[in-house]
């Protein structure tokens, strides 16, 4: 089973990260989902794979109550990122779901009513969690064409989707602590799957300007402290989206 650690915790504000399931299959990549709470009021994001739903479900009830997750936030269209979707709204059929505009004819295929869908614009939008407030920050290309992070300036969090995942082993921990042995894990990752070294370029500059204490990425552990600054950097000097001749 997963497991649901409260990683940030300030008066009702929380985020709990649900991670590292030792019972998964191995074919399926390993995901980090995040729970947002705040005055009871409850957001999920990235809410992960329908393979994974029993796992996610459970470990999110033995600390919250499910009933009160109100929406979901997908950064991408990746079915790792939502395709429990419509297992999500037989749960509960009055969840929303934020997403990009790109996509909101083709995450339907998931599941969901027209009502379902609260489509975010290119240059993003401020989401509310009870009476906190998030930033659906542009991260375009990043690696999908219409790509969103989610920026907590209360909690100095930066949820970063699949920037910053890495590929690690089952037993790893939730944070990094050895940043040059952890990229490692990372290197391959970002080369292949971020398209644009123009769009890199311009994430770590629009980032760089928010205070981040916690990075937190759906697959592989969170940065934090001045790991974050070193990702970032570590990023903006890595050469992305390049065919590689196989000779
Ligand atoms: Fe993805
Ligand atoms: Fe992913």
């Amino acid at each position: 089973m997963k497991k649901a650690q409260t990683i940030f915790e300030q008066g009702s504000h929380r985020w709990i990260a649900i991670s590292r399931d030792p019972e998964r299959a191995g074919h399926v990549i390993d995901t980090n989902e995040y729970l947002i709470v705040h005055d009871g009021d409850a957001i999920l994001t990235d809410p992960g794979g329908t393979e994974i739903f029993p796992a996610v479900f459970a470990a999110i009830s033995a600390t919250f109550d499910t009933s009160r997750i109100s929406r979901v936030f997908a950064s991408h269209q990746d079915p790792d990122v939502i395709s429990s979707l419509a297992l999500w709204l037989h749960f509960n059929p009055q969840i929303k779901c934020h997403l990009s505009w790109l996509w909101q004819t083709f995450i339907p295929h998931f599941g969901g009513a027209e009502d379902t869908f609260c489509p975010i614009p290119d240059e993003g939008r401020m989401l509310h969690v009870g009476g906190a407030e998030l930033a659906a920050v542009p991260a375009h290309y990043l690696h999908s064409s219409g790509n969103f992070h989610l920026y907590d300036p209360e909690a100095r969090l930066l949820f970063s989707g699949d920037v910053g995942a890495a590929l690690l082993p089952a037993t790893s921990g939730l944070f990094v602590t050895d940043f040059d042995s952890h990229i490692r894990h990372a290197e391959g990752f970002h080369r292949r799957w971020m398209g644009s070294n123009e769009a890199k370029l311009a994430w770590c500059e629009h980032v760089s300007a928010l205070q981040i204490e916690l990075l937190c990425p759906q697959h592989g552990a969170i940065y934090r402290g001045k790991d974050v600054a070193r990702f970032i950097q570590w990023f903006a000097e890595l050469e992305v989206g390049k065919l590689r001749s196989a000779a």
